[in-house]
Order: structure tokens, then sequence, then C-alpha cells
């Protein structure tokens, strides 16, 4: 297994991984699959200290990860917020573990502070995730977002750097 930086021409796979959480899970808030162009936008604006990874076994895509702004205005700028995703038939063999690993050792790197995950408040996997790499729960915001015609909490947690 290898992690390394996301390449344009990882946007397909990637792509794949996400997409099949839009449409059928409440761990991401995006309602609508993502097309290509977007893809690969979301891939040109991750890179530098706001990175893109993927985890790479025998050639094909498994998983990826993410740094991005955690808010706009410039007094969080020493904050990033964490993204994984691992391909459904990859999981809970430390291939999230790995990449989001890599994700913190990219943020001290990069001189960030704070990493915060916001994660839908039922994902057992992602708190259990976050939590072996560290995280500790800050709060819950209740209902905050819907999907198919459910409330959702998110749950935030955070590791200082
Ligand atoms: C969350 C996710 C990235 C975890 O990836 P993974 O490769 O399966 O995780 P790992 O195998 O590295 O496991 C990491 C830890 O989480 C725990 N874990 C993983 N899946 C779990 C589950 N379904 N239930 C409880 N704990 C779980 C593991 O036991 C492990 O804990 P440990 O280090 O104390 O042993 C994966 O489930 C996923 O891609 N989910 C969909 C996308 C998503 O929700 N991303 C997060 C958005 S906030």
């Amino acid at each position: 297994m290898l992690v390394r930086p996301a390449q344009a021409a990882d946007a397909e796979p990637i792509r794949e991984i996400y997409n099949l959480e839009v449409v059928e899970s409440t761990v991401t808030f995006d309602l609508v699959p993502r097309s290509h162009d977007q893809q690969r936008e979301w891939l040109a604006a991750h890179s530098g200290a706001h990175p893109a990874i993927v985890a790479v076994d025998d050639g094909e895509v498994v998983g990826f990860g993410s740094l991005s702004p955690y808010k706009d205005r410039p007094a969080y700028s020493t904050t990033v917020e964490d993204s994984v995703y691992v391909r459904r038939d990859r999981r809970t063999r430390g291939v999230g573990r790995l990449l989001l690993g890599e994700l913190l050792t990219l943020a001290t790197t990069h001189g960030f502070h704070s990493v915060i995950a916001r994660i839908v408040g039922d994902h057992e996997a992602s708190i259990a995730l976050h939590r072996s790499c560290g995280f500790e729960l800050v709060g819950t915001e209740r209902e905050v977002g819907r999907k198919f015609g459910r409330w959702l909490d998110v749950v935030e947690l955070q590791r200082l750097l």
C-alpha cells in the first residue's frame, strides 16, 4: 500500500468512491453526484497546504483523503478540516488510518495548529477512526442537515497538533 499526493489522473477513481456515498449514504451532505469536471476542479483546489492524497494498492486507488480550509475568515487559517474516504470493499483493513495519519503529518508539516472533523452523528466508523488517531469530541450540532427525509446531527471532533 502506497500513499501519495493525488494527481489529475486520480479524478475518476476518487469520483467513483465519493459519488457512491453521495447517492447512497449520509456520510457526505452533498446531494448531487460530482461531474468529472467538478472532480477535476476539486483536485486542482487541493494542493499545497490543503492537499489531496490517495492510497494505492496494486495500482488501484482504494481511498483518498484531503485537508480543506476550516472557515473562510482569516483568523481561522491555522485550522484545517480533514476528509477520508475508503472504497467499500477495502474498509476495516487500516486504509483509513493510514490516510488520516498521513493527513496529520502533512498538517503538522504545513504548520497548522488544529484539525477538525465534522461527521454525521451516527457514523461509528468515522468517529472510531478519528478517535483512534487522537481526536476528541468537541460537541454535537443537532439536526443541522437533512437528507433522505431525515434530520441529521453533526458531531465535531478535534485534534490539536
Ligand atoms: C470512515 C472510514 C474512512 C474508515 O476507513 P477504514 O479503512 O475502514 O478504517 P480503518 O480500518 O483504518 O480503521 C480505523 C479505526 O476505526 C475503527 N473502525 C473502522 N470501521 C469501523 C466500524 N464500522 N465500526 C466501528 N469501528 C470501526 C477500526 O476498528 C479502527 O480502530 P483501531 O485503530 O482502534 O483499531 C470508512 O468507513 C469510510 O470510507 N466511510 C465512508 C466515508 C466516510 O464516512 N468518511 C468520513 C467522512 S467524515
